[in-house]
């Protein structure tokens, strides 16, 4: 008797531990598999979102602009942040150095080319995608009272029609006024704004008066 009571309980625990570890796989292959699923979902999503970064930019704006020594771009990049804006930069393809950028020295390549109206330095920067923009702020250092020639070519190189333009410099003391004009004239249309300089002082309190202004 006592035989077959240690027996039934050997068997009753073999069971019973069989048991267990099928269910303990069955639920290791749920978990496998909840994991590959959402591993998959989120790359799945990971790809719209990249997707849409790159082609849908429905009424969104964009910060666009040049800088040679940093000047511009920090202006740039409180402009970005108080307007939650994707920003660009203009780079040259032929870099400045500071040799380049020496004003006072009438042979150097940005006097030429500031003496030169129909010079267009070639972009360096990835070409833009400026579908579903609809408000584009530019932004540039003043070079001899105007706009760098690279900016030329910037406004050129795109379709701004049934965009809004707001141009920004920042410089020494000269005004936007003629860059501005310049660009305008020499752009593929847009509806350009009223344009405003900056001084290197700039900070984001005066940025964001500005942009209330608008
Ligand atoms: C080649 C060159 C020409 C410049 N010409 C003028 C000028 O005509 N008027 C002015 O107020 N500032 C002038 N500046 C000063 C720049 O406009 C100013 O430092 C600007 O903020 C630089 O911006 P960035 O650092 O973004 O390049 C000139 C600077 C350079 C390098």
């Amino acid at each position: 008797m006592k035989k077959i009571i240690a027996l039934t309980t050997a068997l009753v625990l073999i069971i019973m531990f069989a048991g267990c570890n099928a269910n303990n796989s069955a639920s290791q292959t749920d978990a496998e598999t909840k994991a590959a699923a959402s591993t998959s979902a989120s790359k799945a999503s990971e790809k719209t979102t990249s997707k849409s970064k790159d082609t849908d930019n429905s009424g969104k704006t964009l910060v666009a602009y040049f800088s040679a020594t940093g000047t511009t771009e920090k202006t740039a990049k409180l402009i970005a942040v108080c307007e939650n804006a994707d920003i660009y930069e203009i780079t040259a393809a032929k870099p400045y150095t500071s040799e380049d950028l020496d004003y006072n020295n009438s042979d150097s390549r940005t006097t030429k080319e500031q003496n030169d109206d129909t010079v267009r330095p070639e972009i360096g920067s990835k070409k833009l995608n400026l579908d579903g923009y609809d408000t584009i702020y530019i932004g540039f250092p003043i070079w001899w009272g105007e706009e760098p020639r690279i900016m030329d070519t910037f406004v050129e190189s795109y379709d701004f029609n049934g965009k809004a333009v707001i141009p920004f410099c920042t410089s020494g003391s000269s005004p936007i006024d003629t860059a501005e004009k310049n660009l305008k004239s020499n752009a593929n249309g847009g509806d350009w704004k009223d344009g405003r300089r900056f001084s290197a002082e700039t900070d984001k309190d005066e940025i964001q008066k500005w942009l209330k202004t608008l």
